[in-house]
């Protein structure tokens, strides 16, 4: 049995935050703090958004240039709803960009283009959960709220040696997490714990020797750091299949179609193709043509499902009709705009 260890402290968190903070594109350093800066809720509002399922490193260029493109929740408000999505491809998660832009509107239509600074006010904004209001409050707006995201998780299971698996101790975690959050900066506290389950408190191979709260983690006494915190194993994702038409007029047009807002990769430009189901789908060509069959596929991993999307090719007269979708020409068609499924198969008829 480990001997009993002193509880952690946040305030050594903090010191440790003091010096490590990493510097992020929509973050106030704890000396700025000090020196009187106030983050902008819009640019915090703005990047947990993009963080949610998604890296740092992912993240940091669609921050700079959905920043760049709109610096305040007006400008991005006013955006049409296409140039928004276009930006947003490639994220993943394209709800979540549909959210924002309404999340904008309301904020700019019905709050006067100020985000409200509590929790509940910002529960009730389109696209934000429980997560990202407490986030927000906490970090934009300093307020003293618990902010538990899968870095936190992974301290708290730690610092606590908990053993129960995920997702059936969150709210163990939550408790733990909700009994250490100070009165004293508690928006840097919600992101120095974050930057200790980044950079020291890692999946891996954590790097208990230089951690702020080596002295009070149990599981660092226990030796059983690395294997927190335990996972209930996933199920396993079946395979579905489709099939993507891509259609070229003879102008140099791309035939493509606007997906529905429901439904995955809602509100997306895509190729216009069968329905994905595990059973081999039907032909489902958007216009009559020589569709040419092409070798490779493209694969795709989406929360639930793996997909296997089989491709077909044509050239087209500038005459063609097609049942569905619209001819974009080469100054209208962005590839970037493209979800990464589309870009892949985009990328493999041209190859
Ligand atoms: N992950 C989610 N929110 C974050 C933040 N504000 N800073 C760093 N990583 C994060």
């Amino acid at each position: 049995m480990p001997r009993d260890l002193s509880p952690a402290d946040p305030g050594d968190l903090l010191d440790w935050y003091d010096r490590h903070a990493r510097t992020l594109p929509w973050r106030v350093s704890p000396a700025e703090r000090a020196a009187g800066a106030r983050p902008d809720p819009y640019r915090v509002w703005l990047s947990e958004i993009m963080l949610q399922q998604t890296t740092v490193a992912a993240v940091k260029s669609y921050f700079d240039r959905f920043t760049s493109l709109w610096p305040d929740v007006r400008a991005l408000a006013a955006a049409p709803d296409a140039q928004v999505m276009g930006e947003w491809a490639g994220l993943g998660y394209y709800a979540r960009a549909r959210n924002l832009l309404k999340c904008a509107r309301v904020v700019a239509e019905e709050h006067g283009g100020t985000f409200p600074s509590d929790r509940a006010a910002l529960l009730a904004l389109p696209g934000v959960g429980p997560y990202t209001a407490s986030a927000v409050a906490a970090i934009a707006f300093d307020r003293p709220e618990v902010v538990v995201d899968g870095n936190v998780e992974r301290v708290m299971a730690r610092l606590h040696d908990i053993h129960t698996p995920l997702p059936a101790a969150k709210p163990e975690l939550t408790a733990r997490a909700a009994a250490l959050t100070p009165e004293a900066r508690p928006g840097d506290y919600a992101q120095a714990v974050m930057d200790l389950g980044a950079t020291i408190c890692t999946p891996r191979s954590p790097a208990c020797g230089i951690c702020p709260w080596r002295e009070p983690c149990v599981a660092r006494a226990a030796g059983t750091a690395a294997e927190l915190p335990k996972k209930a194993p996933k199920k396993p994702k079946p395979v579905r299949l489709g099939i993507a038409y891509l259609a070229r007029r003879e102008d140099g047009a791309w035939l493509l179609e606007r997906r529905p807002d429901r439904g995955l990769l809602g509100g997306m430009l895509g190729w216009p193709g069968s329905d994905w189901a595990e059973t081999a789908p039907a032909e489902a060509p958007p216009l009559e043509a020589d569709w040419q069959d092409i070798p490779s596929e493209a694969r795709h991993t989406f929360t639930h499902f793996h997909l296997r999307l089989a491709l077909r090719y044509a050239e087209v007269p500038l005459d063609a009709a097609p049942a569905r979708g619209a001819f974009l020409a080469p100054a209208e068609f962005r590839p970037s705009d493209l979800p990464t499924l589309m870009r892949k198969a985009f990328d493999l008829v041209r190859a």
